[in-house]
């Protein structure tokens, strides 16, 4: 048994998750802290909303609330959302919490201390009319290359030229529309990386053979061309204040507290019973422990390279990630899935229409690991209803049914084994094996696209062996075809139950078991466990597993989803 920390990037508190996060991050997360769970190890699995930074202040202002009120009210929200998706953390905590100030403030002092710490003099974009220090992103103004009117002080979305925010023709706040703007000269910290850049290029080397492809190659990429100093701090209202005399007025930079916030959350989850959880356990000298990090490919930089830099720079001895899963992007009906121009489904609006185990089924058979992928109403459909609904569901339901009308609603005895019994079950062993191996390397495509061969395997088994004919010259021997079906049955819920755990749940409980009646999977013994149901075992044949989305089902969500037109 070994100690796995398994974190999600935490998603920013402002706005309403949506499928991409959800297969960015939270969902892979989950499907590893599950199975992990169920290979026997000790797993935290730790997530929380990030909640600094500009866009909650304007979002705040927006609503007319104090920023905390605000960050409390959609944090509720993603709580919400996270809980109808059977999201298993050990605890989703938020990143404004007094635990993560601590962390915070200890990691700043350390990294002063051990001289990593610089003071550099700015010139920023002041809005008086607003009161305040814009960011780049919220100047907007005409592009002069292409004269786009709304482009961003850092980059003009439509011709996509990285920008000054003084290269802009009538630069206007993106707040106020305020023109009313000056040049002021601040001074803020930052953190100086090409100081610790030889202890990060070691550290970096010893993670080679563990890293996938796309993270150890962004930090190489990150290296070679020579690490910059990094402001950590803004001149904003909302964020920890700098606990550095000169700089009180500040506050740290999101990007500063937000990965933190994985050791300040865990915290948070400590100090609910502190006789019996310690952070440190997991954090601080930890021994034994394997930690695994998820993430969108855009957040890969600052967890493989500022973040260890900041924990490098502390010269203590912090748990490193060991493991680092950088998701590519999901797309939605061939464009953009964006929260800022509203394309897409989001997960709370997604729940309400199907179960969330349909959702979590599709996004990780069809998750954007080597490349994106494109969600499509009708190709989600089409999988439900073949994968979902035809193969494994009308599998459980044949069974079911036919074993309670010719045996009744209990498991038939199983005689002895014939050949093609005994290569089913060397068939499953080995494509269990193949499963299980997969979701341990984080393969995810990989993972489910075998668990659907195995219940492929199950169907042509049944139409092979025929046991709707057999009874008729030997019930003995339609006897053990259904006893060992109604094993498969079991088998199948146990193995699905990483993505569809409600699904797995309900099957389970039509045999009278629950989660804690599954086997661990370290050591799963598919010999064994097709001979697991005693002769008489009772079963409830009860309601279908899954439903079949009609024709008419998937042109309503497309009209309400801006699938087919472009229209939101
Ligand atoms: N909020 C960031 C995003 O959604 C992710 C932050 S991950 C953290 O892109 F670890 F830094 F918190
Ligand atoms: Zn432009």
């Amino acid at each position: 048994m070994q100690k796995i920390l398994v974190t999600s990037a935490l998603p920013y508190v402002n706005g309403v998750p949506h499928l991409g996060h959800l297969v960015g991050c939270l969902l892979p997360s989950d499907v590893y802290a599950r199975f992990m769970r169920m290979m026997g190890h000790e797993v935290l699995y730790i997530c929380g909303t990030d909640e600094h930074g500009t866009p909650s202040e304007v979002g705040a202002a927006q609503e007319g609330m104090d920023v905390y009120d605000y960050c409390t009210k959609y944090f509720l929200r993603h709580k919400a959302t996270y809980e109808e998706f059977n999201l298993s953390f050990s605890y989703l905590g938020r990143t404004s919490s007094e635990q993560n100030k601590e962390l915070v403030y200890h990691i700043f002092s350390k990294l002063d201390e051990n001289g990593y710490i610089t003071e550099k003099s700015v010139k920023q974009v002041y809005s008086i009319d607003d009161g305040r220090f814009l960011p780049d992103r919220y100047i907007i103004g005409t592009c002069p290359y292409c004269g786009y009117d709304k482009a961003r002080g850092d980059q003009c979305e439509k011709c996509t030229k990285v920008l000054d925010p003084t290269d802009l023709i009538n630069a206007r706040s993106a707040i106020s529309g305020s023109t009313n703007l000056e040049v002021r000269e601040s001074k803020h910290l930052y953190i100086n990386l090409p100081k610790l850049e030889a202890k990060l290029s070691d550290w970096v080397k010893t993670k080679e053979p563990f890293w996938p492809d796309i993270a150890y190659s962004i930090a190489q990429k990150w290296l070679k061309e020579g690490l910059q100093e990094r402001g950590i701090t803004r001149d904003l209202k909302w964020g920890f204040p700098v606990n550095k005399p000169g700089y009180e007025d500040k506050v740290f930079y999101v990007w500063f507290d937000a990965p933190i916030g994985y050791i300040g959350i865990t915290k948070q989850w400590s100090d609910e019973k502190p006789d019996e959880r310690d952070w440190k356990d997991w954090w601080l000298d930890a021994k034994n422990l394997k930690y695994v990090q998820f993430m969108g490919k855009d957040n890969v930089p600052f967890h493989s390279i500022t973040f260890p830099a900041t924990l490098l720079g502390t010269e203590e001895n912090w748990t490193f990630v060991d493991y680092l899963k950088g998701m590519s992007y999901l797309t939605f009906e061939g464009g953009k899935f964006s929260k800022s121009e509203k394309r897409g489904i989001f997960a709370e609006d997604a729940v309400k229409e199907l179960p969330a185990d349909y959702w979590r089924y599709w996004l990780m058979s069809n998750a954007p690991e080597a490349s994106d992928t494109s969600f499509t109403f009708d190709g989600f459909a089409s999988a439900i209803n073949k994968d979902l609904n035809g193969v494994f569901g009308n599998f459980v339901s044949r069974v079911m049914k036919m074993t309670a009308s010719k045996f009744g609603e209990e498991v038939p005895e199983a005689a002895k084994f014939d050949e093609i019994d005994d290569k089913l079950v060397l068939d499953l062993k080995e494509k269990t094996a193949n499963y299980i191996k997969y979701l341990s390397d984080l393969e995810f495509r990989k993972a489910f696209s075998e668990l659907r061969a195995i219940w492929v395997d199950g169907n042509n088994y049944i139409s092979a062996t025929e046991p709707w004919n057999v009874i008729k010259e030997s019930p003995e021997r339609a006897s053990t075809i259904l006893n060992i079906c109604l094993n498969l049955i079991r088998i199948y819920a146990i193995l699905s139950y990483p993505v569809m755990p409600a699904i797995a749940q309900n099957i389970l409980a039509k045999f009278g078991l629950t989660v804690d009646d599954m086997p661990s999977l370290n050591g799963f013994e598919v010999g064994g466990q097709i001979r697991y149901f005693k002769t008489g075992h009772k079963f409830n044949v009860g309601d279908p597993v899954f439903e079949r989305i009609t024709p008419e089902k998937t042109e309503e969500l497309k009209q309400k989803y801006g699938g087919s037109t472009n229209e939101v």
